[in-house]
C-alpha cells in the first residue's frame, strides 16, 4: 500500500510514523507513506495556500490551485483508488471504514486547514470525506495520523500475531474483554481464578460474555448495528 499525504504542516504529521508499529510497517515495506507540503505547489512569492472567502465571512479558505497541482502531479505517476479529504463534516471513522481502506493499493489523503478547502476541490477531486469524531481539531493532520494508524495496522504482516487485529475492540461490533498479566495478585487485587484453570473453551466463553456485558453497559449502540 502507498499513502500520499498532502498537508501544510508535514512536520506535525511525521512523528507518529517514526515509532512503534507504523515505523516497523514502513521499514518492512508493507506500506509507503509520502508527505507533500502544499506550499511546494504554490506559484506566488508568498507561497500562499489560502485566501479570504467569496461572499464574505470569517476565516481563510484553502485555494484550489496548489491542491490541483499536487494531486495532478501524483496522479500522473500512478492511479489512485481514493482521494480522501479529512474534514469534521465527513463521515465518522469506524472500524469498517479502516477495514475497507486497508484493502486499497494507492490512496491520497488531503488534510484540511483553516475554514477548509474551496468546495470545487471536494466536487472535482475528492472521493471520500472522513472525520474522526464530533469535535473540532485545528487541522486535519492529527486526524490523518489516526486514520493511517487504524488502516496500517490492518495490513497483513504488520502485526506480529496475525490474529490480534481480529480480536481488537470493534472488529465484531464488540468492545474487548478485560485482560490481565503478572502478578496474579497485586496489593490484594486479584486476577479472576478461571484464567488459571487451563480450560480454554471455558475461558473463551467467559471472554465472549465479558465483551458482551461491557459493550451492553458502555456502548449499547454497537449492539444495535
Ligand atoms: Cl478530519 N479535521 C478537523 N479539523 N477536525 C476534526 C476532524 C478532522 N475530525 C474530527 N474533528
Amino acid at each position: 500500500m502507498r499513502i500520499d499525504i498532502i498537508t501544510v504542516l508535514p512536520e506535525l504529521l511525521k512523528s507518529p510514523f517514526q515509532a512503534s508499529i507504523l515505523k516497523r510497517a514502513i521499514e518492512a515495506n508493507l506500506v509507503e507513506v509520502h508527505f507533500h507540503n502544499l506550499r511546494d505547489y504554490t506559484s506566488d512569492k508568498y507561497k500562499s495556500v489560502d485566501d479570504t472567502q467569496f461572499g464574505g465571512g470569517a476565516g481563510m479558505v484553502m485555494m484550489i490551485e496548489p491542491i490541483d497541482k499536487c494531486i495532478s502531479a501524483l496522479k500522473s505517476e500512478r492511479d489512485y483508488d481514493e482521494v480522501i479529504y479529512m474534514t469534521p463534516d465527513g463521515e465518522t471513522l469506524k472500524q469498517g471504514i479502516a477495514n475497507q481502506i486497508s484493502l486499497k493499493e494507492n490512496i491520497i489523503i488531503l488534510c484540511g486547514h483553516y475554514k477548509g478547502v474551496d468546495q470545487r476541490v471536494r466536487d472535482a477531486y475528492i472521493t471520500r470525506e472522513i472525520s474522526i469524531g464530533d469535535y473540532v481539531l485545528s487541522g486535519g493532520e492529527l486526524a490523518a495520523a489516526v486514520l493511517c494508524d487504524s488502516v496500517i495496522r490492518l495490513i497483513p504482516g504488520v502485526l506480529g500475531n496475525e490474529t490480534s487485529a481480529l480480536t481488537d475492540s470493534f472488529q465484531d461490533n464488540l468492545l474487548a474483554p478485560p485482560i490481565y498479566t503478572k502478578p496474579r495478585e497485586y496489593k490484594g487485587l486479584k486476577v479472576p481464578e478461571l484464567l488459571f484453570s487451563g480450560n480454554l473453551p471455558k475461558i473463551e466463553k467467559w471472554r465472549e460474555e465479558q465483551a458482551y456485558l461491557r459493550t451492553k453497559e458502555r456502548r449499547p449502540d454497537l449492539l444495535e448495528e
